[in-house]
């Protein structure tokens, strides 16, 4: 549909009501805001490793325009501006340092967030309330609270959510959990997920340097937001802040939102496993967890081990540096089948030939949504409204059990967690540590 400059506002909506492919994203200049544009406007905030893949593809989709950019470390803040602007080959992109003045901006529609793990809630559900649509990292959030309230704001703001779970949107992922929802392996009674172990130095610090200065252009106050104000030590900073569980939650933490999640989605069907996507979670969970000491600079487990019972008796076990293989791998009485980057194997070869002719052929009886790649069909859900593959409430489930074996590991009992209330049952001690004293101002 065609809506120029001199259109007025109730003919527009005629228009999108007689139009049956109409476009929910109207042009703001209609509505009084900023210029024209049929695109997407998205505003990036954190632009470090994971931030500035997010934001390239971003750069690659015609349907949208990076208009924004914050981040509290002026380098990578100047940077990325510049790649935008080169981009486009104009002047057009701002930066900022405080993500509630891009949040302010009306002509913006959809954020993409990649800051460290403990800002994911804060600007997560403020951009809810300021009626955005939202990109944001996994794991959803450093504590298990704050991935409730997020469910809730996006719930509350009907805002279309994606996660980073880039996985869900590669063939071989869906392959296997079509595998499993069909039931070629029967109804699944195990599922192993394997993670890595002990820690890995993303940004080359090494783990034991002294405390130091705040580089030159860093706000550490903002970036420390709502944890815990430690001296700054670079071991500590930039992508090595997930080894620390003041800032993020360990391998366990960094991975649970791609294997675990992939778990969950051949899970999601009541025959051959668990029940629908939004109801998968544990009952009951057990963990030991080896810990560094609390004060060391990188305090994450090295090493740790999740049972977890859900319903329909399936087992779902989650290991870093046991002796599980990587990735997901669900198990039932006529065989197994195990899905990592780069693997997809079966106890029969015959399944994965079989699931891709009918993936070809169209014949499948479940057939899971074939994503245009993840960034494309956040953008398509954000003009359609339909729900994406990884939505806040799945990435919210696929965290869960990572949350809770961190909690039943620190307390050494057993947990029984109420997956629809989501309430741990009759233990204050661990209900306690579903939450995490923001240090103020923050709070959510
Ligand atoms: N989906 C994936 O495959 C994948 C891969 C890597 C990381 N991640 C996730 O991406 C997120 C970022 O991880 P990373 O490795 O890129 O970290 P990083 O340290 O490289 O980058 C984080 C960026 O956020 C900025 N930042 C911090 N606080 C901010 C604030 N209040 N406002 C604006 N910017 C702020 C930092 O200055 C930095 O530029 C994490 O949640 C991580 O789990 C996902």
């Amino acid at each position: 549909m065609n809506i120029t400059p001199g259109t007025n506002r109730r003919h527009v909506l005629k228009l999108l009501a007689a139009s049956t492919a109409a476009p929910l994203i109207l042009p703001r200049s209609l509505f009084g805001a900023a210029a024209p544009s049929n695109k997407i406007n998205i505003g990036c905030i954190g632009v470090g490793w994971q931030g500035g893949e997010n934001l390239n593809s971003f750069l690659g989709q015609d349907d949208c325009r990076v208009v924004a950019i914050c981040d509290v470390d002026e380098s990578h803040l100047k940077e990325a501006v510049s790649r935008v602007n080169g981009r486009y080959h104009n002047q057009g992109c701002k930066g900022y340092k405080d993500f509630r003045e891009l949040l302010a901006r009306k002509d913006i529609d959809a954020v993409c967030i990649s800051t460290p793990d403990h800002w994911h809630s804060i600007p997560a559900i403020a951009a809810a309330n300021a009626g955005k649509d939202i990109f944001c990292e996994k794991p959803l959030s450093h504590t298990l609270g704050e991935g409730i309230a997020m469910v809730a704001a996006v719930s509350k703001n009907k805002r279309i959510w994606q996660t980073g779970s880039w996985q869900r949107a590669q063939a071989s992922f869906r392959w296997a959990a079509e595998l499993i929802q069909n039931g070629y392996v029967g109804k699944v009674t195990r599922v192993e997920v394997g993670l890595p172990a002990g820690h890995s130095d993303f940004a080359g610090t090494g783990r034991d340097r002294p405390d130091g200065d705040v580089p030159a252009g860093v706000d550490y106050e903002m970036w420390t937001g709502p944890a815990q104000m430690m001296p700054f030590n670079p071991c500590r900073f930039h992508k090595n802040w997930r080894w620390n569980y003041n800032t993020g939650g360990g391998q366990l933490m960094d991975w649970i939102g791609h294997h675990c999640d992939i778990a969950h989605w051949g899970l999601a069907n009541a025959e051959f496993g668990c029940g629908p996507d939004d109801a998968v979670g544990p009952l009951e969970v057990s963990a030991t967890a080896d810990v560094p000491a609390r004060d060391a600079v990188w305090n994450t487990a090295t090493k740790y081990r999740i049972e977890c019972k859900y319903p329909n008796n399936v087992e779902l076990v989650i290991a870093g540096g046991h002796d599980l293989q990587g990735g997901a791998k669900w198990i039932g009485p006529n065989g197994w089948v195990r899905v990592d980057r780069g693997v997809l194997e079966a106890s029969n070869t015959d399944w994965i030939r079989n699931i891709q002719k009918l993936d070809k052929s169209g014949d499948l009886k479940i057939k899971l949504y074939n994503s245009p790649g993840h960034h494309k069909e956040f953008l398509d859900s954000i003009r359609s409204r339909k729900r994406t593959l990884t939505p806040v409430e799945i990435a919210h489930r696929s965290q869960t059990p990572g949350h809770l074996g961190y909690i039943a590991a620190t307390v050494g009992r057993k947990l029984k967690w109420d997956a629809v209330k989501q309430e741990i049952a009759g233990d204050a001690e661990a209900t306690a540590l579903l939450t995490k004293k923001m240090r103020a101002p923050w709070h959510i």
